[in-house]
């Protein structure tokens, strides 16, 4: 017998590369339009404020949002820990779901945990969603997919709107989560009444600003291609940040290990000096994400450090900061002059562009990285 098709949202996984060589290239080069995508439903382009769902209004009053995801996931949640402590003084705990599943926190009724997932479908992540339900924690998932078992098993959703991702390596999901949080951050601020009205519309012109800055730079990535025959000889590769940097540090390594299968780790520049220092040679490129913020100074006493011990150091910057800098560091990547709040989505891009052109140089099967699913539905 003849079964009906039926369309769902996830029918447009059309695997057309567009004319790009790989989908990471591709899925990296829609991030302006996803994120401009994200904007214009969050975001009053007239007034500048920032709408959000009613359904998820009550997270600016609960005393406590857990944060769990997996892999790259987790790593948007870290950053949104962040934007939500700092921007909407609301506490965060963030765990990765494989250790929140088991290690038995403790939580008052009256909390909300939120799950973050490209596919809805990663088990850890779904079995820690089950743990806080019984704890009487309200659950909000933010997904890519529609129809998942985390969505059927979430109290309210919000969907991240970057399209069907075919790449391992996921990296258009990372940004929209990120830009997503980050509307949901001052969205949040603002009902709990800890913004005035100017900081909403400063931050809500920073986001807006940002896929045009994006896109200039995706066109100029003939630095970072020939950075990537560099860093394809490295036996190890380190990576440091500070702030939100660190969770961009954090996935620029993991992107590099999915992608080149080069040893990578992420550190928070803090960290270095309490081990990782003894790691630093002149085999081991070290790559600082190093946004000119608050916390430039400290960055750059670390590059110092780093360089006094024959390190080689990429430094990812902006123009103001690479001008500091660039007598002292190896290689450099410029990146555009943006507010420091969104800081961690632009400087996803250099990282996620050194992945991938260094996957090139070694050869590998980049769009389906080896001994990896792109949805984790086993333990
Ligand atoms: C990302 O590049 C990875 N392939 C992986 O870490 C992924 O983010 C993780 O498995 C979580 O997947 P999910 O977002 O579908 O839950």
């Amino acid at each position: 017998m003849k079964k009906d098709i039926r369309p769902t949202a996830q029918s447009d996984i059309i695997k057309s590369k567009g004319g790009y060589p790989h989908f990471m290239l591709k899925e990296i080069h829609e991030q302006p339009s996803v994120i401009t995508n994200i904007l214009n439903t969050y975001i009053n382009q007239t007034t500048g404020h920032v709408t959000l769902p009613d359904e998820i209004l009550f997270l600016s009053t609960v005393p406590r949002i857990i944060i769990s995801a997996c892999g790259t996931a987790l790593h948007a949640g870290m950053v949104a820990e962040y934007w939500l402590e700092q921007i909407a003084c609301i506490p965060v705990e963030t765990d990765t779901a494989t250790e929140f599943r088991t290690r038995e926190a403790p939580m008052s009724s009256d909390g909300a945990a939120l799950f973050i997932s490209q596919s809805g479908e990663t088990l850890d992540t779904l079995e820690a969603l089950r743990y806080a339900k019984r704890k009487d924690q309200k659950i909000v998932s933010l997904l890519n997919t529609t129809e998942s078992t985390i969505e059927r098993e979430s109290h309210h959703i919000i969907h991240t709107l970057a399209g069907s991702e075919v790449s391992v390596a996921s990296t258009k999901a990372f940004t929209a989560q990120l830009t997503t949080l980050a509307c949901i951050s001052v969205g949040l601020a603002r009902k709990k009444n800890v913004i005035s009205e100017s900081r909403e519309k400063q931050l809500t012109s920073a986001l807006r600003k940002l896929p045009s800055r994006i896109t200039d730079f995706l066109k100029h990535d003939e630095k970072i291609r020939s950075l990537a025959s560099e860093i394809s000889k490295a036996r190890g590769v380190m990576y440091l940040g500070r702030g939100t940097a660190y969770p961009i540090a954090l996935e620029g390594a993991l992107k590099l290990k999915e992608t080149s299968y080069i040893p990578a780790e992420g550190y928070t520049s803090g960290e270095m000096r309490h081990g990782p220092i003894a790691l630093i040679d002149n085999d081991m490129p070290v790559i600082m994400i190093a946004p000119f913020d608050d916390l430039f100074d400290k960055t750059v006493s670390n590059t110092k450090e780093i360089v006094k011990r024959s390190g080689k150091v990429l430094f990812i910057s902006d123009k103001r900061g690479i001008e500091k800098l660039k007598d002292i560091a190896t290689w450099t990547i410029e990146v555009p002059e943006v507010d420091p709040f969104v800081a961690p989505i632009l400087y996803t891009l250099p990282v996620q562009l050194l992945a991938y052109y260094t996957a090139v140089v070694k050869g590998t099967d980049i769009d389906q990285s080896r001994n990896l699913m792109k949805s984790v539905t086993v333990e």
